[in-house]
Order: C-alpha cells, then structure tokens, then sequence
C-alpha cells in the first residue's frame, strides 16, 4: 500500500443540478409546463465522480472554482458529507457557481448549463505540491472548462511527472467541435474514458473497434462506457467486454458514467487488473441507476454494498 495522504485528485467542474421530472410536455419559447417533482443536488461530471469514489472508501480531494453563494455552499457541503476534502476549492469574486437544468423525460434527458465559475479554472489554481501527495489524478470535462483546457496535456504530464497515475473523461463537447490534441495528450493519460459516442466523435471513427485501433498508437489505457451494452477496454494488449449489469427498472442515469468511473478508478488503485475494474464499473456504474441522481446510491460504503448484493448479486465490500 502507498502512504500517500491522498489516494485520488479530482480537478474540475462544480456546479448543481436543478433535476425536473415528470414533466407535462415539452419546453416551448412563450409558454409553460409543469414539472411534478424536483430535486437540487450536487451536479457536475468531476463532483459526482469525486462523492462516489469517496464513498467507495477512498481518500479523495477536490480542486475547482465555485462563486460566493447559495449554491456554492450546497456545493461543499455536500462534498463534506460524503468526506471529500475540499480545502483547495477555490472561491471567485467575479461569478457565480454554475447550474444546470435537467429536463427528465424517461431514460433521456435535456440539459441547460450555466457554467459560472467553471469557466475560470486555470492552471495557477492548482497546487502542484499537494498534487504530488496523491496516487492518482482525475480530470473531467474538457470541453466544458476553457479556462485550463489549452494546459492540460501541461497538467498531465506534470502529474505523470510527480509519480501519479492519471485518467480522462472528456465528456460531451456543448460545441460539437471535438478539438482535442489527443495524439500529445494520451501519452500521459494513463486511463482514457469517454462514452462511446464521445469516441466516435473525437477520433471520427465508424464504430468502438475503429476508435480505439486509432488511438491505440499513442494511448495507454482506453475504456469506453456503452450505456446498457455495458463498456469494452483496451488494456494495452487485449479488448476486453464487459456487460452491463441490467437495471430494468432504472429510476435515472444521471451520473452513471461517473459512478462508473468511480468504480473502475478504486479498482485500478487497489491494484486491480483491467477486466476486474472494468466489472466494478459496470457494477457502480449500474449502482447509479437504482436511486435519484448522480449521488443517491451512494451514501456510504454500507449502503454501496447492501445495493450490490441485494440488485445485482454480487458481493461487494468497499
Ligand atoms: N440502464 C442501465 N442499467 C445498468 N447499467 C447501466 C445502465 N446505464 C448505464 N449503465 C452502466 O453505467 C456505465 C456508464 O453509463 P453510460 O455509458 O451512460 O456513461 P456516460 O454516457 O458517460 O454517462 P454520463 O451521462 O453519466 O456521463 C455503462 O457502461 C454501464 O455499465
Ligand atoms: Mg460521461
């Protein structure tokens, strides 16, 4: 075991999530719907990873931007709940925290974002001297972040330089440009993790297996999340499959590849090999689907557990 103080840095985007369900119809220009039930939780991709993967029992601290507000304060708390240190969140005097409205409407939803502070990350906000405390560095949402985006192969590499494995979701590019440097990225990202139509995109490939054969020259580490097909990866020597673990009944899939990779990210610090991370993924990534929101399900490494074995039969002890 390492006696690193931290196990995992999560730096990104934080914002919450004002989550409407139930709603009568579809939004239109000059009229009003009603929405039948409400909920404002901790939103973001990074925040979400950051709460789950803590309640899988790992040490996890948290390097953003938020505003001075409401929300920001929903924003650590939440964080603190679930004991994922905060102390190096950093508080704009210019904006606001970020929002984002989820239309639910079924197993699919439409998302309006404010990004507020989000914008303003940048590459002095980030402490290289805690960072090299830590085993494993996580970022999210590159598209959603210009402030850091043109520094983060400097980011990475700078982790990778201090002893520190890394991984990248990109998520979903707002502008549809997929501008990304992947062939100067990837070498020092040592999980890469984008959804299946996020690879599509960014490689402008045809199917999973041609994405991946393009970036299998330059990348390390490619996992690629399929919703309810499951996920496949790329360990640097086999593709391996993995199926999803089926919800049939699932109350929303708001954070699923989140919670996804937060499963993953614990097996790959415990040492791991790929296929058992890719079965915990699938696993935390399913876990997420049985409760509302990005965070529900996962409240403590208790509760994690009590979900694993009562919906999905397997034994889990985080
Ligand atoms: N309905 C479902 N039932 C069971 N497992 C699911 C379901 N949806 C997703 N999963 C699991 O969660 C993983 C991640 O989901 P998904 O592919 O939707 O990620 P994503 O598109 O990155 O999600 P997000 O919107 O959270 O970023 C999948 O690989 C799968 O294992
Ligand atoms: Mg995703």
């Amino acid at each position: 075991m390492s006696n690193k103080p931290v196990d995992v840095v999560v730096v990104g985007e934080l914002n919450v999530d004002i989550i409407l369900n139930k709603i009568e119809g579809f939004p239109a220009v000059g009229k009003e719907i009603i929405a039948n039930t409400m909920h404002v939780t901790l939103g973001s991709s990074s925040a979400i990873f950051a709460s789950n993967l803590s309640s899988l029992s790992a040490n996890v601290a948290f390097i953003g931007r938020i505003g001075n507000d409401n929300f920001a304060k929903l924003v650590l708390e939440s964080l603190n709940r679930r004991h994922v240190e905060t102390s190096h969140i950093v508080t704009s005097a210019t904006s606001s925290t970020g929002a984002t409205i989820v239309l639910t409407y079924d197993q699919d939803r439409a998302n309006v974002t404010y990004p507020g502070a989000m914008n303003e990350l940048c590459i002095d906000d980030i402490d290289f001297r805690f960072l090299s405390g830590a085993r494993h560095l996580h970022f999210s949402s590159y598209f959603m972040q210009p402030g850091i985006r043109k520094d983060v192969t400097t980011l990475f590499r700078k982790a990778r330089e201090l002893g520190l494995t890394t991984s990248l979701d990109t998520q979903w590019d707002p502008d549809e440009k997929w501008d990304i440097p992947l062939r100067e990225l990837l070498p020092f990202v040592t999980l890469f993790m984008p959804n299946s139509q996020e690879l599509l995109h960014m490689t402008r490939a045809g199917s999973i297996g041609e994405g991946i054969r393009i970036l299998q020259p330059f990348a390390n580490h490619i996992i690629v999340k399929n919703g309810s097909n499951g996920a496949v990866a790329w360990d640097g020597q086999n593709l391996i499959e993995q199926p999803a673990f089926m919800n049939d009944n699932p109350v929303d899939t708001i954070g699923a590849g989140d919670s996804f990779n937060a499963g993953f990210i614990k097996g790959f610090i415990n040492g791991e090999p790929v296929r058992k991370c890719l079965e915990l993924g699938a696993l935390t990534g399913a876990i997420s689907t049985t409760k509302a929101g990005g965070t529900g399900a996962f409240e403590s490494p208790e509760t994690v557990s009590e979900i694993a074995s009562e919906k999905f039969n397997y034994p889990f002890r985080p």
